[in-house]
């Protein structure tokens, strides 16, 4: 008979449940949408751990009515939803996932920034609205070369990393800058450490890779934006608030930058009406950097190994908050 209550507040794939059901009983919310903040209090009162995701806020009102929590394991790498200095002064230990879904959101950071270097999107939604009357056009559709570019990387954690290992196939001259500088990488991935600024000036293509924090929120703002190159285009796979959806908007309508290609905004979902989704120039995808099936298991099952490590006591394989650790 297992001893703990474990409560898992998205339904997973089998395989990861599976972990956890051997260490604990499990609740598992069953719906698609998240449990409001009343619902989950009332779930969490009797667990002694919770599996999250990014759509559950755990600050102290969550944690004041869940007296037996022993551990919090979130599925994702971002853990802007949860007040980890509060955890970490109750003890409570956080799981969190790093480097099980860098490569695969670095594909998707490769996916979007080839996408819209060659407006596959833009192009495809013409073809199915009709306008496709004239076989080739030597003037129509004219992209961007990705090859031989620059790319500007802001943020050079694992998956900025795994963005340049992917550049250099392209013979990118990749620049990067980042809060830390980190001359051994710079050696390993071919990266050229600039100010922002410069960055923002001389690069073709500028992705976001940073955690959302209060230095990061609306890093990308009107001044950012005036200080890239017209042609430039703005890649944001971290998170929606780091970019000041207003600003880009009017870069985007004037033509201060040539395009844009969001998997996070701010909201999400994004607002249908929300004016951004009138410009031609702008691919918005519904965060989907680490979902692939594979990425997707792994990130789970290291979730339910997280969980169940805190749950008996043990060292956690990631943990955001060492010191809270047994
Ligand atoms: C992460 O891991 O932070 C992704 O954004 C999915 O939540």
């Amino acid at each position: 008979m297992p001893q703990y209550k474990a409560l898992v507040t998205r339904t997973l794939l089998p395989e990861a449940l599976d972990i956890i059901r051997e260490a604990a009983d499990v609740t598992v919310w069953p719906e698609e949408a998240p449990p409001s903040a009343e619902e989950l209090r009332r779930l969490a009162a009797d667990a002694d751990g919770i599996l999250t995701t990014i759509m559950d806020r755990v600050d102290a009102t969550l944690l004041d009515a869940a007296p037996n929590l022993r551990v919090i394991s979130q599925l994702a790498v971002g853990l802007d939803n949860v007040d980890v200095g509060e955890a970490t002064r109750r003890g409570i230990p956080v799981g969190y996932t790093p480097g099980v879904l860098a490569k695969s959101t670095a594909d998707l950071a490769f996916a979007l920034l080839l996408g819209a270097a060659r407006r596959t999107s833009e192009s495809e939604r013409w073809v199915r609205g009709g306008g496709w009357e004239i076989q080739f056009h030597p003037m129509h559709w004219l992209g961007q070369d990705v090859h031989e570019a620059c790319l500007g990387i802001v943020g050079l954690g694992q998956i900025g990393r795994e963005i340049a290992r992917r550049a250099r196939g392209f013979d990118m001259d990749i620049i990067y800058h980042s809060r830390t500088r980190y001359p051994d990488a710079e050696a390993e991935y071919g990266v050229r450490y600039v100010e922002f600024e410069e960055l923002l000036a001389q690069a073709d293509f500028v992705i976001l890779s940073v955690p959302l924090t209060p230095q990061t929120h609306h890093l990308i703002s009107a001044p950012q934006l005036a200080m890239m190159k017209p042609s430039g285009i703005l890649i944001n796979v971290s998170r929606g608030p780091v970019v000041d959806p207003a600003a880009l908007y009017e870069a985007l309508r004037d033509g201060q930058i040539a395009r844009a290609t969001l998997d996070v905004t701010a909201p999400e979902p994004i607002d249908p009406n929300d004016p951004l989704l009138t410009l031609d120039n702008l691919v918005i995808t519904p965060h989907i950097g680490s979902a692939a099936l594979p990425t997707r298991l792994n990130t789970m099952k290291l979730a339910a190994r997280n969980l169940v490590a805190g749950l008996q006591g043990e060292r956690m394989e990631a943990c955001a908050n060492t010191d809270a650790m047994g």
